[in-house]
């Protein structure tokens, strides 16, 4: 069994950021901006926002973060979003998800200008990327895809189980495996025997936020496992969707959590943010 060291490839990727961040400022003295836009006080989007800030941060962004209590109009969330289009200095827009009841999220992420969205949620950029076009891509699954190509795990001809089918998560991580040539089966809270789909798979991937779901007899041998869970446990350590003391036994590959995934989505939303700069219309 090989460990996917998520941790040290968004590692080289944002050493590799903060160099190129140093020549498009000689270059054409632009500093990549991103803002966040962070509304209520979920305390899991305090805390993965304050990571990606810090992430801007380290490799030399400006970034700024507006936070909003959950008692926000949508008129204002739209009014601020419409700003931040106008801004010259910001380059990425991120709404953190979820949003409060009463907002009604794809209005939000309509008002986002598309050559800003660099989480790739936008309807422009989800046709983009599902027709296999030039687009930004949700982070997680195209952090999942460079962790793939990293470590020389070929997707051709592969059956692949994707475990959960969150517009976020889920769908675009499927649509990009069909991309490259893999046979995708999606799977969710309403599949009937969801290890029937799980134990056929070359490649097991899965983002749901339920703790321990996939279990070593849920997986055949030699199974390359992806874990994009994300779980916070009452003493405070985070684990996975996959019960990965046991299931680590069968795989030829796996991602711990954390220190797979998870810094992964983080690189990928500064790669993202850095391709937008680049592209700034000056
Ligand atoms: N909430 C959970 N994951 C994400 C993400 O990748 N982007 C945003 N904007 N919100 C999230």
């Amino acid at each position: 069994m090989q460990l996917i060291d998520g941790k040290s490839l968004a590692s080289k990727i944002q050493s590799q950021i903060t160099q190129d961040v140093i020549k498009l400022k000689e270059s054409k003295n632009i500093t990549p901006g991103l803002a966040v836009i962070l509304v209520g006080d979920d305390a899991a989007s305090h805390s993965y926002v304050k990571m990606k800030a810090k992430a801007c941060k380290d490799v030399g962004f400006y970034s700024i973060v507006h936070e909003m209590p959950s008692s926000i109009s949508q008129e204002e969330i739209i009014a601020t979003i419409s700003m931040m289009n106008q801004n010259p200095r910001i380059d990425g827009i991120l709404v953190q998800l979820p949003l409060p009841k009463h907002i009604d999220t794809t209005k939000i992420i309509e008002v986002i200008d598309p050559k800003k969205d660099v989480d790739g949620f936008h309807p422009y950029n989800v046709g983009r990327m599902m027709t296999g076009l030039e687009s930004f891509v949700a982070c997680t699954p195209l952090g999942v895809m460079k962790l793939f190509e990293e470590y020389n795990i070929n997707l051709q001809g592969k059956d692949v189980c994707v475990v959960g089918a969150s517009n976020i998560v889920g769908k675009p991580m499927a649509n990009l495996l069909v991309n490259a040539n893999a046979t995708v089966t999606v799977t969710h809270i309403y599949t009937k025997d969801l290890a029937s789909h799980t134990k056929n798979a070359d490649i097991v991937i899965v983002g749901t936020g339920v703790q321990g779901l996939i279990k070593e007899d849920m997986v055949k041998e030699g199974a390359v496992v992806i874990d994009i869970g994300f779980n916070r446990l009452e003493n405070g350590s985070i684990v996975g969707d996959v019960d990965f003391a046991n299931v680590s036994k069968k795989c030829s590959y796996i991602t711990p959590v954390p220190g797979g995934v998870g810094p992964m989505t983080i690189a990928m939303l500064l790669s993202n943010t850095f391709d937008a700069a680049q592209k700034r219309d000056i």
